[in-house]
């Protein structure tokens, strides 16, 4: 017996939770661990992907609508009604290529930033779905980029962290009223 989350791949007047932008600390915190997955999750999730289809998103993170825990959920296929969302639950990366590839990246919570991320092409993902049950993935392309991109909110990143072009960084943060102070440069 399996709970499904069903919801429909369309935008609502209202989003259901609120979205957090760049600046504020509730980004900035490590997610914790969720250890029972039950029907409170479930609605945590199916609020969250009403969100992200509202807000025209492709992943969206617990931390981005204030929610402190490891949720996250992602959909590359907008405009295929019958293809599921996934939801991933206390998700982590177990394998990147070596290979790596840039693409451009944006977030619901830098809207309109749009900049070039430099990430391993494809990654192995282990997560528990909506019921709890362990999953493994191989991603590449676009759905490697996304899990990579929300994996790095539950771990209090943003993907202006790894953007190494600084001019373009900079102009496109104050063009569109982001501190570049909120940037926090990470190593790697
Ligand atoms: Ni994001």
């Amino acid at each position: 017996m399996t709970a499904q989350i069903l919801v429909e791949k369309k935008k609502l007047t209202k989003a259901p939770l609120e979205l957090h932008y760049l600046g504020d600390r509730v980004l900035r915190q490590p997610a914790k661990r969720i250890s029972k997955i039950d029907n409170e999750i479930r609605q945590l999730a199916r609020e969250m992907l009403q969100t992200m289809y509202t807000e025209d998103g492709i992943g969206l993170a617990a931390p981005q609508v204030g929610v402190n825990k490891q949720l996250l959920v992602v959909d590359i296929q907008l405009d295929d009604p019958t293809t599921p969302p996934l939801v991933l639950i206390n998700p982590a990366v177990t394998q990147a290529s070596r290979d790596v590839c840039v693409i451009q990246e944006g977030c619901l919570s830098i809207p309109n930033v749009f900049l070039d991320v430099t990430r391993p092409e494809v990654i192995e993902v282990s997560y528990k779905d909506e019921n709890g049950r362990p999953q493994k993935i191989t991603a590449s392309g676009l759905l490697a980029r996304v899990i990579q991109h929300e994996i790095d909110h539950l771990n209090g990143v943003m993907f202006v962290d790894r953007v190494n072009n600084a001019i373009a960084l900079n102009q496109e943060l104050n063009k569109h009223g982001f501190s570049p102070q909120a940037v926090k440069p990470i190593a790697d």
